[in-house]
């Protein structure tokens, strides 16, 4: 599989063009993460192993396929990841979700860690990491590597948006987590704010700028 993954679908396109835009407020910037994170998550899942099953319809008895195997459990980085984790649960409900809390220092742009609550059975759960924004990639790095302290192997991360420089740190630390994100932007600008971006995307999700 190609990694990184760029999920360009039409639909993802269309929604994430207005998700940039500067007009949209936060209710409308919330539902297209939502949006964007499921049809995402939807390509992201396509490789879960199934299994047969015999079952009934009002016809007759036949053979049919559910998920089988490890179990998901998706992990948002707050506070933007948040957002992701709506969308995402809506297509797989019945996964587990861990949080680690992460910011960016706006003076040293280092990653801050200061939240981490994991399902006890991590470790032998496929992980999804969501966050919408990988600016220098401080952030991910950083949330892959305590998963995989808690002994998670089985990772995937994904980003909305992405910057080259994010990306390059990503997948040279972390070489097997399949990537998956929706743009690849062209840079980041002095203050390691993805160009063109949407924005701050915490801020425009729970609207506290
Ligand atoms: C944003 C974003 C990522 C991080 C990306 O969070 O949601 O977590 O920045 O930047 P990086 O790749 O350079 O680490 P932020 O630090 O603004 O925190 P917030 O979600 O709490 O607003
Ligand atoms: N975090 C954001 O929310 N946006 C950026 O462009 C970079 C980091």
């Amino acid at each position: 599989m190609q990694n990184p993954m760029i999920l360009d679908h039409p639909l993802i396109q269309h929604k994430l063009t207005l998700l940039r835009d500067k007009n949209t407020g936060s209710k409308e910037f919330r539902e297209l993460v939502g949006e964007i994170s499921m049809l995402m998550c939807y390509e992201a899942t396509r490789d879960l192993p199934l299994q047969e099953v015999e079952i009934e319809t009002p016809m007759a008895f036949t053979k049919a396929k559910v998920i089988s195997g490890r179990k998901l459990a998706f992990v948002p980085i707050l506070r933007a990841g948040l957002g992701m984790a709506e969308g995402v649960l809506q297509l797989v409900p019945a996964a587990k979700v861990g949080h680690i809390g992460i910011y960016r220092d706006p003076d040293s742009l280092q990653p801050v860690e200061y939240y981490c609550k994991l399902p006890s059975d991590i470790a032998k759960r496929e992980v999804i990491v969501v966050d919408p924004m990988l600016a220098t990639g401080g952030s991910a790095v950083d949330a892959v590597s305590l998963l995989k302290k808690h002994g998670v192997t089985n990772l995937k991360f994904m980003c909305i948006i992405a910057a080259p420089e994010g990306m390059k740190a990503l997948t040279e630390a972390h070489p097997d987590v399949q990537v998956y994100c929706a743009a690849l932007d062209e840079k980041l600008n002095d203050h390691c704010y993805i160009m063109p971006g949407l924005g701050d995307a915490g801020d425009r999700i729970f609207g506290t700028k």
